[in-house]
């Protein structure tokens, strides 16, 4: 975890890239996030968790309202800035600083790369990046890991893992890619069209990259399907048919961040190795436990 040195000289733990994140701090989140299926608590009575969201979401906001209240605490929900003093002219720092002084934890979500950083630099309660523009989604990736750990033996080792969608504005796989090359012999793919290839910058060294599906399907063990963004420019459609999700071979898995618009068809949701639904499941009890660990450390 990463430790800034806020205002006012006090280091505070926040969560702003999947960098910040062990590997040792990754399976604990994991190991506790499997007892949350089963058990609730009141370890975080009295806390409170602010939801501050400069951008849309349902799952993220959503699920970490659910996760603090079954932790016992309460959240503040901020789940549409054209409400709050924001449209006023008030600036992050501001509302940051001001959202500290009532609350244990801040969940951002904000459409600049980097936000959350500059809120952790001003903010003296742990900030939770909820997605910074086209940069990154840490807590998604600790649920996405999960759903490939848990579906894979727990191991995530010699996967072959297929990207296909906008690759260029997709945060969650900028994310997912980052924990999954820390593991041996993982093999990337990325599908994407032109416009919308991974920033050459980060692409990982021997990847593949194509606009065609039927390049790698039979082989892909993880398909993570992502939307178009249409809110950063984006403007192709990318549909898969229940024909080319056939080609997949029988212990593969299907992901989706979600929301999906009409990339995977309606009909694949009782396919066994649709697994989009448990990656819901999934978030819930991995921001359980993530707020148990960063509210009471
Ligand atoms: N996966 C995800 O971030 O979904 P929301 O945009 O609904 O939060």
């Amino acid at each position: 975890m990463m430790y800034i040195n806020n205002l006012k000289g006090k280091y505070v733990q926040h969560l702003l890239s999947v960098d910040d994140m062990s590997e040792d701090f990754i399976h604990e989140i994991w190991t506790n996030a499997l007892k949350n299926k089963d058990t609730n608590s009141d370890s975080l009575t009295g806390k409170i968790l602010t939801n501050l969201f400069y951008e849309p979401s349902t799952r993220t906001s959503s699920s970490f309202y659910s996760a603090m209240t079954k932790k016992g605490g309460s959240v503040i929900p901020i789940n549409n800035v054209k409400f709050s003093s924001v449209t006023k002219g008030e600036t992050l720092e501001d509302t940051i600083i001001t959202m500290s002084t009532m609350s244990d934890c801040i969940v951002l979500r904000h459409h600049e790369v980097g936000s959350a950083e500059r809120a952790a630099k001003v903010s003296p309660v742990p900030i939770i990046n909820g997605g910074d523009g086209n940069g990154e989604h840490p807590t998604q990736t600790l649920l996405d890991g999960l759903t490939i750990y848990s579906n894979n033996n727990n191991n995530l080792d010699n996967l072959n893992v297929t990207f296909i969608g906008d690759l260029k504005n997709g945060r969650t796989v900028k994310s997912l890619v980052k924990l999954l090359s820390r593991y041996k012999n993982n093999n990337f793919n990325f599908i994407s069209p032109d416009n919308l290839r991974y920033p050459s910058d980060i692409l990982p060294i021997d990847s593949f990259e194509s606009d065609k599906i039927e390049d790698v399907i039979s082989k892909t063990d993880v398909l993570y399907v992502t939307r178009v963004q249409k809110e950063r420019g984006s403007d192709h459609n990318y549909v898969l048919t229940e024909e080319t999700l056939s080609k997949l071979n029988d212990k593969a898995i299907v992901m989706h961040p979600l929301p999906r618009v009409n990339e995977i068809p309606k009909e694949f949701d009782k396919d066994k190795r649709a697994k989009y639904f448990e990656q819901m499941r999934n978030g819930l009890w991995c921001r359980m436990a993530l707020l148990e660990k960063i509210i009471l450390n």
